[in-house]
């Protein structure tokens, strides 16, 4: 069975093209376009510049997964592509073409829910070439992502109840403003946590939000302005400033999240927990989930993809897609596949 993928929710076209035999995974391509150095002039994604560059950069990013898996498009399988939550130019650049392609191949499009693709990504699992992941449930799945914020639980496999989810800003979206405060660039995710390694965590004092709500809700809004108040008390940000608001603010989130997943875990006595999207790049926080887990919670296991996985790839798409063809749920042709910016998990 050979999927090929397709991701253009935000800043990075990407196509894969992978082989799967039961258990065993192979990627013959794996190709991510990124826009990011586009879009930093402007210290965010716009949308419009990304569905342009999506439209220049799709073919020949689809030429270089086939040439790279050196395959034709007749020998595909099945397509894959992810239909939502994201930019809607974007999306449809990816749909559009993903549709094409099911259309004239005559074969199936399986529409992938984009944090779905971020849950899978953590079934990849490096032995020889890769193997899919047989994991015990029920699992507690932190996403976090640029546009994410959820505390998803899993009884089973393609089966998600989203427990907990920010009522306001998505916690990568805090570090990109927290980072645009400080006049680091953009992305702000990666940049924070280099000056957080230097920094003074225990410097500032801001509040740990939500952290006592009796609920798994976040919100990070309010901390996002608290650094502002904090940043507009000083005339001149110096390196060393800098350092301790990203380690002190880097710390609030971290705090955070840390408890409410270890609370839901407990709560949902789950068996695994998994993360996923850009913010699970951050080692130190993934650092501090597997010390919390090693000592509050007796036989949970604490799992992430590998860092190549954790933003923005087509490869997580074909591993969703393939979870669908297993279990047949979810398949669809090129005349019902959309693109849906809002799109919920369905569980
Ligand atoms: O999953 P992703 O690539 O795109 C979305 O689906 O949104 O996530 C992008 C987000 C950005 O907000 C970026 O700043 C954040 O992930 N990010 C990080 C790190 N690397 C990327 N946040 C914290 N620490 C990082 N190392
Ligand atoms: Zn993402």
């Amino acid at each position: 069975m050979i999927i090929l993928s397709i991701e253009t929710s935000c800043d990075e076209t990407a196509v894969a093209i992978v082989k799967f035999n039961k258990n065993k995974v192979e990627v013959l391509a794996n190709i991510v376009s990124s826009q990011i150095k586009m879009h930093s002039k402007y210290g965010g994604v716009v949308p419009s510049l990304a569905s342009r560059m999506h439209l220049k950069n799709m073919i020949p990013v689809l030429k270089r997964a086939l040439k790279k898996a050196n395959i034709n498009l007749d020998q595909i399988d099945s397509f894959a592509v992810t239909n939502g939550p994201g930019l809607i130019p974007a999306l449809m650049v990816g749909v559009s073409c993903a549709k094409s392609l099911s259309y004239f191949f005559n074969k199936p499009l399986i529409p992938v829910h984009h944090i779905e693709g971020h849950v899978y990504a953590n079934w990849l699992k490096v032995v020889d070439n890769f193997k899919l992941w047989k994991p015990e449930f029920p699992i507690l799945c932190l996403t976090v992502s640029g546009g994410h914020t959820q505390l998803i639980l899993m009884k089973k496999d393609l089966n998600y109840k989203v427990i907990g989810e920010t009522v306001d800003d998505a916690v990568g979206e805090a570090f990109d403003k927290v980072a645009k405060l400080l006049n680091l660039g953009y992305p702000g995710g990666p940049l924070i946590e280099k000056f957080a390694k230097i920094g003074d965590k225990n410097r500032f004092n801001f509040t740990r939000p939500m952290i006592n709500s009796g609920n798994f809700n976040f919100s990070f809004s309010g901390l996002k302005t608290a650094v502002l108040y904090e940043t507009q008390k000083v005339q001149k940000m110096d390196k060393k400033y800098k350092q301790d608001i990203a380690a002190s603010f880097q710390q609030v989130v971290i705090d955070v999240l840390v408890s409410k997943t270890i609370k839901a875990a407990q709560k949902y006595k789950v068996k695994n927990i998994i993360i996923g999207g850009g913010v699970s790049a951050n080692s130190e926080l993934k650092r501090q989930i597997n010390e919390k887990v090693n000592e509050e919670l007796f036989g949970v296991e604490f799992h992430f993809p590998s860092i190549d996985l954790t933003t923005d790839n087509a490869l997580m798409i074909a591993v969703a897609a393939y979870k669908h063809i297993e279990s047949n749920k979810g398949i669809g042709d090129w005349k019902s596949v959309k693109a849906d910016s809002n799109i919920r998990l369905k569980y």
